[in-house]
């Protein structure tokens, strides 16, 4: 996410990410990520499986030996970005022909080979669970030979590799707390990209968060398809609570337990976590957000649809009135949270009066932002299989374009009545129009400019709004 825009698909908007603290390798590499954060967090994973092989991370691709991008595979246009970002790089080769190039994530393990045999644009592919084998897919590529490697694990979750932060602020930073997604929504390419669900031993988790604490970082987002249903137990696939055996139900975690013990790190470091599921969230999470001041008030809650018969043909698991009572919930036990939410318009079958049903739940709901998108048919989904994707192109974006308009403005109201209100915000870095301010967040996520003084990144600040944009609060410090 960048600060305070709002991005209608974050998912095409490609990054290079590069560390200031890793020069130390002598053979360079380029490392471009889409997608969703826990695809940039997985780059961290992959920068620091190459430093030991002597990789250095750098921006600039040109001075590369290697050049990796981390794909993402959940709407089409993700995908075509990415395609035409391989072609580029293929000039290069043509040129350098000693230029590596690999695919990784979710596009990699979609297409698998077929990115080897039919484009002829890589020389490594390698899927989400596959990238503690990089190193001998490199050696496999430098033997002349193309390398694959897409098998998806039930037990991999990179507990034991220390991420190389690429972020460059110091002051936040991800970790992943689980892997893949077991749920199956209809429209969704995910579980087919990144396999079954699996937690990450919390004390992995805890250590990772103490670390990221001396090193003067000042807020984690615990990262996972569907944080709601963490549940360690001694490693493996997910299982129910009820399923576990009493030992492992003695010395199992669950999410809210996860949050507390990851608050406990210290008070000064702030915890975020994305993305909930409206299915799982349970009140003991709110309740455990309410108790510890350093859990943010923030939920990211997506509905993808306020019509219960849309929700049904979705597979979410869950109906309109059940969603607004979860909404009904946050309210009341965490006065003042933020809420966002995704939407997805034109899914098979969305009548006219579907739609106005989504429209009708964002009045009800009047979120303080959201991610949008037209619906994607995607290969192999259970709607690709079995349902017609039937709203034509027009009426997809017309849907699109009402739900953008309606969101704006109530992003618009929301930030207008935080002004007067003063917030502890925690600083992330200076404003991108003036070097003279700064921007942070404060708990419910609103991004927050103001002067400068003698405030730096990592420090909070007590800031007074004295007034906002659409996506901005603008603050005075106190
Ligand atoms: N695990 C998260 C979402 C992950 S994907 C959850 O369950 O909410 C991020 C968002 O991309 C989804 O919330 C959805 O709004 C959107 N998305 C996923 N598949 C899509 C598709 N086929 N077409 C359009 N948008 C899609
Ligand atoms: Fe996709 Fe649904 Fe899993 Fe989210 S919960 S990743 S939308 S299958
Ligand atoms: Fe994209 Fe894969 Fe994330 S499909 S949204 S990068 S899990």
């Amino acid at each position: 996410m960048k600060n305070g825009e709002i991005v209608l698909d974050e998912a095409i908007q490609g990054q290079a990410l590069s560390s200031d603290n890793n020069s130390t390798g002598s053979k360079k590499m380029y490392l471009e990520s889409y997608g969703c954060q826990m695809n940039f967090s997985d780059s961290e994973i992959v920068a620091s499986i190459m430093k030991d092989q002597g990789y250095s991370v750098t921006d600039n691709y040109k001075e590369a030996e290697l050049i990796f991008v981390n794909t993402c595979a959940i709407r089409e246009n993700a995908e075509t970005k990415v395609r035409n970002r391989l072609k580029e790089y293929n000039a290069i080769k043509r040129k350098n022909p000693g230029v590596v190039i690999g695919v990784l994530g979710c596009m990699a393990e979609r297409l698998k080979s077929k990115l080897l045999e039919e484009e002829k644009l890589v020389d490594i592919v390698a899927g989400p669970d596959s990238y503690r084998d990089l190193p001998n897919l490199l050696s496999q590529v430098e033997d002349g030979r193309k390398a694959v490697n897409v098998i998806l694990s039930k037990e991999e979750t990179y507990a034991d590799i220390s991420p190389v932060r690429l972020s460059k602020n110091g002051v936040t930073a991800f970790i992943s707390i689980m892997r893949g997604c077991d749920n199956m929504c209809s429209f969704c390419v995910v579980p087919f990209t990144r396999g079954r669900e699996r937690s990450r031993d919390p004390d992995t988790i805890i250590d990772e968060a103490q670390q990221l604490y001396k090193d003067g970082f000042r807020e984690v987002t615990l990262l996972g398809q569907n944080v709601d249903s963490y549940l360690w137990y001694g490693g493996g696939l997910k299982k129910e609570f009820k399923n576990l055996s009493p030992d492992e139900q003695l010395q199992s975690v669950n999410f809210a337990q996860l949050l507390e013990k990851v608050a406990s790190v210290n008070k000064e470091l702030r915890v975020r976590f994305s993305t909930s599921h409206p299915k799982d969230m349970t009140d003991e999470v709110l309740h455990m957000m309410a108790k510890h001041e350093n859990i943010c008030d923030y939920i990211h809650l997506p509905v993808q649809s306020g019509s219960s018969e849309v929700l049904q043909n979705m597979n979410r698991g869950y109906d309109r009135e059940w969603y607004l009572n979860r909404i009904k919930s946050i309210r009341e036990i965490i006065p003042g949270c933020g809420i966002s939410s995704d939407f997805i318009t034109g899914f098979c079958d969305e009548s006219e009066q579907n739609h106005k049903e989504t429209l009708s739940l964002m009045e009800s709901v009047k979120y303080d932002f959201a991610y949008m998108f037209k619906y994607s048919e995607r290969p192999n989904t259970q709607a690709e299989r079995k349902m017609t994707d039937n709203v034509d192109e027009k009426s997809k974006k017309e849907r699109l374009n009402e739900i953008i308009q309606l969101q704006q403005k109530h992003s618009f109201e929301a930030n207008q009545k935080h002004v007067g209100n003063s917030y502890k915000v925690l600083i992330e870095g200076t404003s991108r129009k003036s070097d003279a301010e700064l921007f942070g967040r404060n708990s419910q996520n609103n991004v927050v400019v103001f002067a400068k003084g003698e405030l730096k990144p990592g420090d909070y600040a007590e800031v007074k709004i004295v007034d906002c944009t659409s996506a901005t609060l603008i603050g005075e410090v106190l």
